[in-house]
């Protein structure tokens, strides 16, 4: 064993686990397909104001969970992506994206880094699949990001999900909103938790986030923001859930749902999964209209959309049992050489496969064709093609189904006919 770990919060994942992955993977860009997002991919690392500012200087993201280093003494801070949103906003402001065409629909797959402390479903490394809709953040527009995100989980075949959905409202609402929580929960100061009192002065919402089962009571009678968002919010926010209706999608309204990042306004939600402990927030997402102004855009740019964890999600299908018989899929063939002499021709061979678009294995380490045997078997070949002197010298080798155990002798040219015929290669 090496004397290095990987360091907490990180996972390695090797192809027994890589198959999960490249399962959801796979559905997740079938959909993104199917609803017409193209990918966006960002660098790692940004300038650390982009986060301070469009997450929110007081969040918890950005006030203890950011990687942040500094590329050189005279260099600007630099921080490790905690999350896509603010990125893809830089990068779409950055080329201008909306004066090219006035809508955008992208998703991405990306790694990300928080500096929170690592237990089941919650990483210092972890993955997000997620989408963002620039240009519109219309009922429609978030009905098509929410549709989007519910779908990968139906074609995942996911069950026990709880989509929580709650509205905003907007700035000015939020403003008003604050001043009258902070004005609530100040007679009761004393009796808050350390985390609340800070979130007292500095953001009150975050105190409605609290899962402290003391505060629950006294949260559960707080003001609602519902109560202070205008008419017109109001009235948009019942269009959303009227399309979520009509699309079958089922949701419940929370009016305490709050997002730990500050740039939402309007519709917000969240999705819980009932296989997960203490971390079982699955995805999460909303409108975030001013975040292009935040960022020095100029003015606002509307525009929604999700994320969803990919370890939680993963967690949650096993639980299910749903990523049950998941293997790498062997070789179609693997090439069986009698003696070391022959590796050069087994190449040669391989390469004729393999260019027929025949997946092929071979030995590497000059091993006997016993062990050779057993690796084909272990990696699950479909089929061993056999090389002795005797077939090298005829060109009539022999080929073995490792299923049926039938073997025949065949030439090259017939083996890549056969191989490629799907019937018989199963
Ligand atoms: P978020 O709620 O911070 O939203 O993260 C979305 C999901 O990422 C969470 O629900 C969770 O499944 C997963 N996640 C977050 N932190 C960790 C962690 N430390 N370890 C494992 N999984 C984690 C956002 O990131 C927003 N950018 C979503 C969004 C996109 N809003 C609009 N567009």
């Amino acid at each position: 064993m090496s004397q290095y770990q990987a360091v907490k919060g990180t996972k390695d994942v090797f192809p027994d686990e890589a198959v999960q992955w490249q399962l959801v993977e796979g559905v997740v860009r079938r959909l993104a397909g199917l609803y017409a997002f193209g990918e966006v991919r960002t660098p790692v690392f940004e300038y650390t104001e982009l986060f301070q500012r469009g997450i929110g200087a007081t969040t918890d993201i950005v006030g203890k969970e950011m990687f942040s280093f500094l590329p050189d003494p005279q260099g600007r801070s630099l921080t490790l992506r905690p999350e896509m949103t603010a990125g893809v906003m830089r990068a779409a402001l950055q080329r201008n994206l909306l004066s090219q065409a006035p809508l955008h629909k992208l998703f991405y797959i990306s790694d990300l880094f928080r500096k929170e402390r690592p237990q089941a479903g919650r990483q210092r490394q972890f993955t997000q699949f997620g989408a963002e809709l620039l240009g519109a953040s219309s009922p429609a527009a978030v009905a098509e990001v929410l549709s989007f995100m519910m779908g990968v989980f139906d074609a995942l075949g996911l069950t026990g999900l709880r989509l929580r959905i709650n509205t905003l409202g907007d700035l000015e609402d939020r403003a008003r909103y604050r001043d009258a929580l902070r004005a609530y929960f100040l007679p009761f100061a004393d009796e808050l938790d350390e985390s609340s009192k800070e979130r007292l002065e500095k953001n009150p919402l975050r105190i409605l986030d609290s899962k402290n089962p003391a505060l629950k009571e006294l949260i559960a009678a707080a003001p609602r923001l519902f109560d202070f968002v205008k008419a017109e919010g109001v009235a948009e926010f019942e269009e959303v859930l009227s399309l979520l209706r009509d699309r079958g999608v089922s949701y419940e309204v929370d009016h305490l749902l709050v997002r730990g990042l500050d740039y939402y306004c309007h519709t917000a939600f969240e999705v819980t999964s009932s296989e997960l402990g203490a971390q079982d927030a699955i995805g999460g997402g909303g409108r975030y209209d001013g975040l292009a102004r935040e960022l020095g855009g100029g003015k606002d740019m509307p525009a929604v959309g999700f994320a969803v964890g990919m370890e939680r999600l993963l967690i949650a299908m096993e639980k299910q049992g749903l990523l049950e018989g998941l293997k790498p899929v062997g070789p179609k063939v693997f090439v069986v050489v009698q003696q070391l002499e022959l590796s050069g021709h087994a190449m040669q061979v391989a390469f004729q496969l393999r260019r027929a678009g025949i997946s092929t294995e071979l030995d590497l380490a000059g091993r006997s064709m016993k062990a050779q045997m057993r690796e084909a078997n272990r990696l699950g070949a479909a089929y061993a093609l056999f090389i002795g002197q005797t077939e090298f010298e005829s060109g009539q080798y022999g080929l073995k189904n490792l299923v049926s155990s039938e073997q025949s002798t065949f030439t090259l040219d017939s083996i890549t006919e056969i191989l490629r015929e799907p019937l018989l290669c199963g």
